[in-house]
């Protein structure tokens, strides 16, 4: 079923960006493309600087449309090279990291020299610039952890069947994380995206460039693909397996709550943040204030591969119970709210990998062979 939120915010753009030279970090990556694509289509010069080594080039190629000449390859720690990108730069969106909570597990020098070093390469270059109008830093809502216990939202009408269903667990509804509340993060990963928005007031607010962050909540998309030794992506994981022939896992039972983000909205909701003037100096959710289950996701997933099995796996270490967006600052600031459904963004993830070979990767099929 396709259901829009009935959103009296839609159908407008971000204005401001047409003749704009935009600097993407992480620009090839999966949210950094489609940010550059949305650019170009507003009339905007996006420069992407990636390293291009979270997938193989392949992926880039093939599937997130990096052509030759498209991205600057480089680093955010190389600062000559930076500051060069900075000097031509009216926007600068910083999506680039080690994004997968797993890897900067294990790996957390890699996440702190990316994440930490990386970001205050970029801040620095930033608040040198006598050009750059404003720096949007890209955060995650893994910086809530699971929140404090006011941050559980009071009864409402709305969700209550996903409220009855959670009772067990939660003992109530699953916390709707507002901005202002405390940070806790649970993981290496949240603890670099702490800090990145700490450092991202403390350098550029004394050097007079309008800044504001973004907290994703959990993104999802084409042409979002599996990495080997994740556990992040669920959308993309269950889609894959259940291609493959493969069980999905619930790990924990699937009841973690997430609140499921559509790329196409992710790349809209950063832009304006990146442009609506009531967005200087905030830190706004990029949500849609809908909680989903785990579980739900694997019903929704299911649903288009007819057979597919499901079994419950333990839960991993770290995995926090989730909540969703408060959205109501999102919403008064970026005058916007996302608009896919999780019902309309799996239908189109699925029809997407079915018309799409090259997203399913060969340790998955051989996986898969063994299996059978
Ligand atoms: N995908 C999600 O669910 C999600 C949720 C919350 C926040 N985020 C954040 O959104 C941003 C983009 O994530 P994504 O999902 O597109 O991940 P991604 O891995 O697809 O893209 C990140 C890109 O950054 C590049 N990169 C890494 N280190 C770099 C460095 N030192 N210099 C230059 N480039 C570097 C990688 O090569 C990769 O192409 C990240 O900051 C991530 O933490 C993502």
């Amino acid at each position: 079923m396709t259901r829009h939120h009935g959103s009296s915010l839609a159908g407008t753009r971000p204005e401001g960006l047409e003749g704009a030279t935009v600097l993407v970090t992480g620009g090839a990556g999966l949210i950094g493309s489609r940010i550059a694509r949305r650019l170009r289509e507003l009339g905007a010069h996006p420069v992407a600087l990636c390293t291009m080594d979270a997938y193989p080039p392949k992926i880039y190629q093939e599937l997130f449309g990096v052509v030759p000449g498209s991205v600057v390859p480089g680093d955010i720690r190389d600062a000559a090279l930076v500051t060069r990108l900075m000097q031509k730069a009216d926007y600068v969106v910083h999506a680039a990291a080690l994004a997968d909570v797993a890897a900067c597990t294990r790996l957390p020098q890699d996440a702190i020299d990316r994440n930490v070093s990386g970001t205050q390469t970029v801040l620095s270059a930033a608040a040198a610039s006598r050009r750059v109008r404003r720096l949007v830093f890209v955060s995650s809502a893994s910086v809530y952890g699971n929140g404090n216990p006011d941050d559980w939202a009071g009864p409402e009408d709305e969700h209550r069947s996903t409220r009855e269903l959670l009772g067990s667990v939660y003992g109530q509804m699953p916390p709707r994380f507002g901005e202002e509340r405390r940070r806790r993060p649970l993981s290496v990963y949240a603890n670099t995206k702490v800090f990145g928005e700490v450092q991202t007031d403390l350098i550029l607010r004394p050097a007079g460039i309008s800044y504001s962050v973004v907290r994703y909540f959990s993104v999802y998309g084409r042409p979002q693909v599996i990495k080997p030794g994740s556990h992040s992506w669920v959308v993309a994981w269950f889609a894959a397996r259940a291609a493959a022939g493969l069980p999905l896992h619930l790990n924990g039972g699937g009841h973690q709550v997430r609140d499921f983000v559509h790329v196409d909205d992710i790349a809209e909701g950063t832009l304006r943040a990146l442009t609506e003037p009531a967005a200087d100096g905030r830190t706004v959710n990029i949500g849609t204030g809908r909680p989903t289950t785990i579980r739900t996701v694997a019903d929704l997933v299911a649903g288009h591969f007819p057979g597919t099995r499901v079994v419950e796996t333990p839960m991993p270490p770290g995995d926090p119970l989730g909540g969703c967006a408060g959205t109501a600052l999102m919403q008064r600031v970026l005058g916007w709210q996302p608009g896919i459904t999780i019902e309309d963004g799996v239908a189109r993830y699925v029809r997407w990998l079915k018309a799409t070979p090259a997203a399913l990767p060969d340790w998955l099929r051989q996986e898969a062979g063994q299996s059978a």
